[in-house]
């Protein structure tokens, strides 16, 4: 087990009705006049939006909205919303949404005190060392957004998608009530599932020993999203699985499963790619992803892939671990070709130097992936 900085100042807030606090939390940790952000039309369709601005009216505090921000969020919307931050001179950003809206709620907190282009962070150019207050209203069990230090953003020109993390971005609160993943299309619920699974996958295979706790707690939480998700696929109205489901989440990607060793991360680059040049749906692509790349590793470092398919899915093999996982993934309606994706004539040599050109000659931790690597594991999606 390596050394390690674990910080969670997140302040979360489950349950029932908690979004009719967003007021009260706003004001404590966001000041007196906010941007609020919000996606393209869930949070007005299901009046959550309302029952928002109310509370914070109720507060005293006063907002600006800044909505109709869409899936893979893009850099020209961060802009716009720097933009609009200073001109009205707003102390703190409250995002109502999923991972799209929190992820530009947070480019924009870290864009707003920083004198030069905010892309200078997401590019390496620039350390990130202050960033206006966040508050998050969840709408989607999914990215984990809600309770990490990341955000991605899609830069138009070049078509680039690159995630960041750092600690001065993780919300000051997030208001996590499970009655409202309750609206999401069947397909969006099966894509957060897929994403918060291959977040703990991507910090379980490591190769860094005696993790035995933080393993144990991996394999814990995956099995009981295996559980949930038939549940919540049955009948979106199971509102103990979407709670637990939400939780997992928020767990899946605040840092706790990944203490004490290194993490890997490249099945999260590679479907990068596929959703900035594709625009698919970060957890549909990750579905597609995730087992090729097992796949590939699995010819050099099968112990952890047959652990995970003995303590998660109770099978012996890794090749019967893999299987497990593409059929669970297509139980709940989830591709696991590019073709069945949507991506019928993929572009491998340009997703492979994209990937390359963003992350470097050698991707990940496992099973270090260089580009002839990623050009086959690319091709066991097909
Ligand atoms: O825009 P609206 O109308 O709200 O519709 C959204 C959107 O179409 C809809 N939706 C959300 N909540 C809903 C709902 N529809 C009905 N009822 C509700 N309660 O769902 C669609 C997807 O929303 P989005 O915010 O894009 O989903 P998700 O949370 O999966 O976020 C995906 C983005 O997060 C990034 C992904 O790459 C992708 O860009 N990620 C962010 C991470 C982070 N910041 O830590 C980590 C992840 O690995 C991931 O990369
Ligand atoms: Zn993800």
């Amino acid at each position: 087990m390596n050394n390690f900085d674990f910080c969670t100042p997140t302040n979360y807030v489950f349950g029932r009705d908690t979004e009719l606090r967003a007021g009260e939390l706003a004001a404590a940790c966001l000041g007196n006049k906010i941007l609020l952000c919000f996606g393209g039309h869930s949070a007005k369709a299901s009046g959550l939006l309302d029952r928002v601005e109310t509370s914070l009216r109720a507060a005293g505090v006063e907002f600006v909205e800044f909505g109709d921000i869409k899936p893979n969020p893009t850099d020209d919307r961060v802009y716009e919303g720097i933009d609009l931050c200073r001109r009205e001179n707003a102390s703190g950003i409250l995002a109502v949404g999923g991972g799209s809206v929190i992820d530009t709620a947070k480019a924009i907190a870290g864009g707003v005190p920083y004198s030069g282009d905010f892309w200078d962070f997401w590019a390496g150019k620039a350390v990130m060392t202050e960033a206006m207050p966040v508050g998050v209203v969840l709408t989607i069990a999914a990215a984990g957004s809600e309770g990490s230090g990341n955000s991605v953003i899609t830069k138009i020109d070049g078509g680039k998608k690159v995630s960041l993390r750092t600690n001065v971005l993780r919300p000051r609160f997030s208001i996590l009530n499970p009655a409202l993943t309750e609206t999401l299309p069947a397909y969006q619920t099966a894509c957060g599932i897929v994403d918060m699974m291959a977040h703990i996958m991507e910090r379980y295979f490591s190769n860094t020993r005696d993790c035995e706790l933080t393993d144990r707690l991996c394999e814990g939480a995956l099995k009981a999203i295996v559980d949930l998700a038939p549940r919540v696929m049955a009948d979106p109205a199971d509102y103990q699985a979407r709670a637990n489901l939400m939780w997992a989440g928020t767990v899946a990607h605040n840092g706790i499963l990944g203490v004490g060793r290194e993490e890997d991360w490249t099945s999260h680059a590679m479907e990068h790619e596929l959703s900035a040049l594709y625009g698919v749906a970060h957890g549909a692509g990750l579905s597609v992803v995730f087992p090729a790349w097992l796949d590939y590793v699995a010819q050099f470092n099968s112990d952890k892939i047959e652990q995970f398919g003995r303590r998660v899915f109770g099978v012996e093999s890794s090749a019967e671990a893999i299987a497990a996982l593409r059929t669970f993934n297509r139980a709940i309606g989830m591709p696991i070709t590019l073709a069945e994706l949507g991506i019928t004539d993929p572009d491998i040599p340009l997703l492979v130097s994209n990937l390359h050109d963003t992350k470097g000659p050698l991707i990940g931790n496992f099973c270090p992936t260089d580009p002839s690597a990623s050009e086959k594991i690319y091709r066991l999606m097909l």
